[in-house]
């Protein structure tokens, strides 16, 4: 998706991480807020990450969601290429489970931070990208406070239908 104001750039290792990283825009999309999306490969097109990075900045982004795994370089090389804070989604793999894609998005060097979600944890990227916006803007505020209040709901009928089933021993 593409918008005239768009806010949040998500970019990603290959398309093979957009099963993931879908979940980013999907909650962007439902607070409104402006987004693109892109395959920036570090490894395979690293002069277009450089220049992606570089430039965001300037296009008026103002968070970046970064996925990628296995050697999961994206995220940090963004991070070191822009002051924007960049958010990194470690993308599942087949053999090791995507703890190589934590491990290698998580353990950055002092002085070049990236906010490290969980494995797969796309649909908090989005969310986290839109605390980070909200601090600026009412709007995304107030709808971020009542996510809350029907997570809260949620929990609260998960524990009434609980405590009505009967008790086995
Ligand atoms: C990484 O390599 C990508 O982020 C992806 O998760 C992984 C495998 O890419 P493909 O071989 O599926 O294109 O750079």
């Amino acid at each position: 998706m593409t918008t005239s104001e768009q806010q949040v750039g998500i970019i990603m290792g290959s398309s093979s991480d957009s099963g993931i990283m879908e979940a980013a825009a999907q909650v962007l999309t439902e607070f409104g807020v402006g987004h693109e999306i892109r395959v920036i490969s570090a490894h395979r097109s690293p002069k277009r990450m450089v220049e992606y990075a570089s430039s965001a900045k300037a296009r008026g982004l103002r968070v970046i969601i970064a996925g990628a795994g296995g050697a999961a370089h994206l995220p940090g090389m963004v991070a070191s290429l822009t002051t924007l804070p960049v958010i990194g989604v470690p993308v599942p793999t087949k053999h090791l489970g995507g703890v190589d894609s934590l491990h290698s998005i998580v353990q950055m060097p002092s002085g070049v931070p990236v906010a490290t979600m969980a494995i797969g944890g796309a649909r908090n990227a989005g969310l986290f990208a839109l605390r980070i916006l909200a601090l600026s803007d009412d709007r995304l505020a107030e709808l971020l406070s009542q996510d809350q209040e029907t997570l809260e709901q949620l929990a609260i009928s998960q524990d009434a239908e609980l405590q009505q089933r009967p008790v086995t021993e």
